[in-house]
């Protein structure tokens, strides 16, 4: 089988790493993976089963339970023990609440095992997250860091959420987003950084088919040093 590419995105929320990941992935014909929706998915069973204030249960929860991810139609539908709670894992408590969660280590090597897993044998992938190009997948082919600034990221989510008919004030997003960059990028165990060997993309004022060209280019010098083939992407 031909060999395909590993493409990590990270970066933090609301820097454009799902939809420039999104359209790479159907470009290439590569599995999409949002590793967000797994810390999702556990702060969510945290909640319900009330144990928040208890790491080692949620740790248990991480490692016991049956999480899986299912692109559809553009959205990563999140599945557990076979129960789909897509639509419960992008509220505002949870917002509050995930990177919290995501700080406790057994947590992250639970979850980091699970996305390694997710790489399948000849399959190319495109995952994105905070931590995939320095401790999931060390050795992507390439790897991203998207930034952009604070009010351009809250803007972005603002409208998202005024898509969906719910409507959050800018001011309560900036302040959710720059709390879990905090804590995200300041957690002891694999903190949100740009790895050594990332190529940093800013996005705040470029548009998103601008972004996704300038990760393109990255990705077909890679596939040429390696002399991997990519499928035709214009
Ligand atoms: O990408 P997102 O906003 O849906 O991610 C939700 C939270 O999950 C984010 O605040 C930090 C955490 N996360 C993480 O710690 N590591 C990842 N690889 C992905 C997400």
């Amino acid at each position: 089988m031909s060999k395909k590419l590993i493409v990590a995105i990270d970066g933090p929320a609301g820097s454009g790493k799902s939809t420039s990941a999104k359209i790479i992935a159907q470009k290439l014909n590569y599995l999409y993976i949002d590793t967000g929706a797994m810390y999702r998915a556990v702060t969510f069973l945290a909640i319900k089963q009330g144990i928040m204030d208890n790491p080692e249960a949620i740790v248990n929860v991480a490692e016991n339970s049956d999480i899986r991810l299912k692109y559809v139609n553009g959205v990563t539908q999140v599945f557990v023990d076979g129960i789909d709670i897509t639509k419960n894992i992008r509220t505002h408590e949870l917002n509050d609440k995930v990177s919290s969660v995501s700080k406790i280590a057994g947590v992250r090597k639970a979850l980091v095992k699970k996305q390694r897993m997710l790489k399948n044998e000849g399959e190319g992938i495109v995952m994105e997250g905070r931590d995939i190009g320095t401790v999931v997948f060390p050795d992507a082919d390439v790897k991203i860091f998207l930034t952009a600034l604070l009010d351009k990221r809250a803007e972005r989510r603002a409208k998202e959420y005024e898509k969906k008919g719910t409507g959050v004030p800018v001011h309560t997003i900036k302040d959710n987003l720059s709390k879990r960059d905090a804590l995200d990028s300041s957690r002891d165990t694999n903190p949100l950084i740009k790895a050594n060997d990332a190529f940093e993309v800013d996005s705040s004022k470029i548009s998103i088919e601008e972004q996704v060209e300038l990760i393109l280019q990255r990705v077909k010098k890679a596939a040429v040093e390696k002399g991997i083939e990519i499928l035709s992407t214009e």
